[in-house]
């Protein structure tokens, strides 16, 4: 372990070059995302993050780096670095340690040790405060640094895996400071899973593959809240959507929705695109590869890497190459070609040209964690050791700046609604 690994600038040939272009980005993404710009008004005049220290583990692009530097300005100090090895922009990182109250060690690209490097350098500054996108950093703290946890005033969370890892660890009775679930609450599930990553998957696999989803059989690992998104817009594409599941209700739901569900073992001879946003494991494996088409597109949309089996894969390749940027053709004994995209990694975040999420879904995603950070400086004593969900009235705030700035108006309950919604008196 080492708590000496150099910030990004260090690992870059034309750092100011970089920093110009990270600026961009964010300026960029800043003017569609009106929550954190409204945030970003009391955090800098009120000050409610001053004297705390927040460590992150997060992709870093632009969307992520314009939360980085609101809670910098709302007085924190913040040390971060990426949350996957493939999704860091390092132009962005560079503008991001360029801020005086900011440190980034993420770096694109960095092999398992680098990777791990980054997030004790990141713990090196003793944080206050954790915000992690997979709980990787909470993991951390608790293994290797548990002299931290007394001063840690508690952490938000952004991913449903992250999340599940989570709610696994306060169930074994470990984790030992209150955790925001960021990912569960409406602001953020209804609409970066299901709209973001329906839609920045299959804008990234089509911008990497150069291929069109009309007329295809896509294959859709899951139907939850990213899997509902990317079916629905695949179909909007005019794919054929096929839905797996082991879950029976969300399966039947797939059904009702028109889609055809079949087990794996027959979708995978028939599929031509195989998008995997389970959050589980060994989705697609052996037996699958075995049965595919010549020239199916695989990738995942889930946390980790590890929804399509490469192990096994690269066990039945007798020849594999990269077909494009971004494309890694595995060539089968029989002379089938399978490709797999930004290494089974999460797509929309670690191909090469891949952006992550529409800019105004994060804004809404980081709205939440803005609120959150600021919840447990204001109200830490409130929330004990353990996951807890994101209060009602903060996903409120959130949905109605954004309400506010789109322009939408909504109605409010009367007097008299609200009693009546709120007695069990009145009956036929
Ligand atoms: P979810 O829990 O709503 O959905 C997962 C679904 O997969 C469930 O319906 C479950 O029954 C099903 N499933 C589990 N094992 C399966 C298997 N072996 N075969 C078929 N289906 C299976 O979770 P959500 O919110 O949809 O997230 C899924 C994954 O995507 C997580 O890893 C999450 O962290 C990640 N995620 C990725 C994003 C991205 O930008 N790519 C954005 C948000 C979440």
């Amino acid at each position: 372990m080492s708590d000496h690994y150099s910030p990004v600038v260090e690992h870059l040939a034309e750092p100011e070059t970089a920093r110009e272009e990270g600026r961009r980005k964010m300026d960029w993404a800043l003017q569609h995302m009106p929550i954190l710009t409204e945030l970003r008004e009391s955090f800098v005049a009120d000050q409610p993050l001053a004297g705390e220290v927040i460590a992150m583990a997060m992709h870093v692009e632009a969307k992520t780096a314009n939360l980085v530097e609101l809670l910098a300005d709302g007085g924190a100090e913040v040390a971060i670095t990426g949350c996957n090895p493939l999704s860091t922009h390092d132009d962005v990182s560079a503008a991001l340690d360029a801020h005086e109250n900011i440190t980034s060690y993420a770096v694109r690209g960095v092999d398992d040790e680098d990777y791990y490097d980054a997030m004790h350098a990141v713990v090196a500054h003793d944080p206050t405060i954790t915000v992690d996108d997979g709980m990787d950093m909470v993991k951390l703290v608790h293994e290797e640094y548990p002299e931290l946890i007394d001063s840690i005033v508690g952490g938000a969370e952004e991913t449903t895996t992250g999340v599940h890892r989570l709610r696994a660890m306060d169930a074994d009775g470990e984790l030992q400071y209150p955790v925001f679930a960021v990912n569960d609450t409406p602001m953020k599930r209804l609409f970066d899973n299901i709209h973001g990553t329906g839609e920045s998957s299959l804008a990234t696999i089509a911008m990497t593959t150069n291929l069109s989803f009309a007329g295809k059989n896509v294959v859709v690992g899951g139907y939850g809240y990213c899997g509902k998104g990317v079916a629905k817009k695949a179909a909007g594409q005019n794919a054929n959507v096929i839905v797996t599941e082991v879950e029976p209700r969300r399966a039947l739901e797939a059904h009702m929705e028109g889609y055809d569900v079949l087990p794996m073992d027959e979708a995978a001879a028939t599929g031509d695109v195989f998008i995997t946003t389970t959050g589980n494991r060994d989705v697609i494996t052996k037996e699958h590869f075995e049965v595919m088409q010549d020239g199916v597109l695989l990738a995942n949309a889930g946390h980790f890497d590890v929804e399509v089996n490469l192990e096994d894969l690269e066990e039945l390749a007798v020849d594999q190459f990269e077909a494009r940027d971004g494309v890694e053709a595995y060539e089968m004994a029989d002379g089938r070609e399978l490709n797999v995209i930004a290494e089974g990694r999460l797509v929309n975040l670690a191909a090469p040209i891949a952006l992550g999420h529409p800019v105004e879904v994060m804004d809404q995603s980081f709205g939440i964690q803005a609120v959150c950070v600021r919840e447990l400086v204001e109200n830490s004593n409130d929330y004990a050791a353990g996951v807890h969900d994101v209060p009602d009235e903060l996903d409120r705030e959130v949905a109605e700046i954004k309400l506010a700035a789109e322009g939408v108006a909504y109605d409010s309950l009367s007097e008299t609604q609200r009693e009546y919604m709120d007695s069990w008196e009145h009956g036929t």
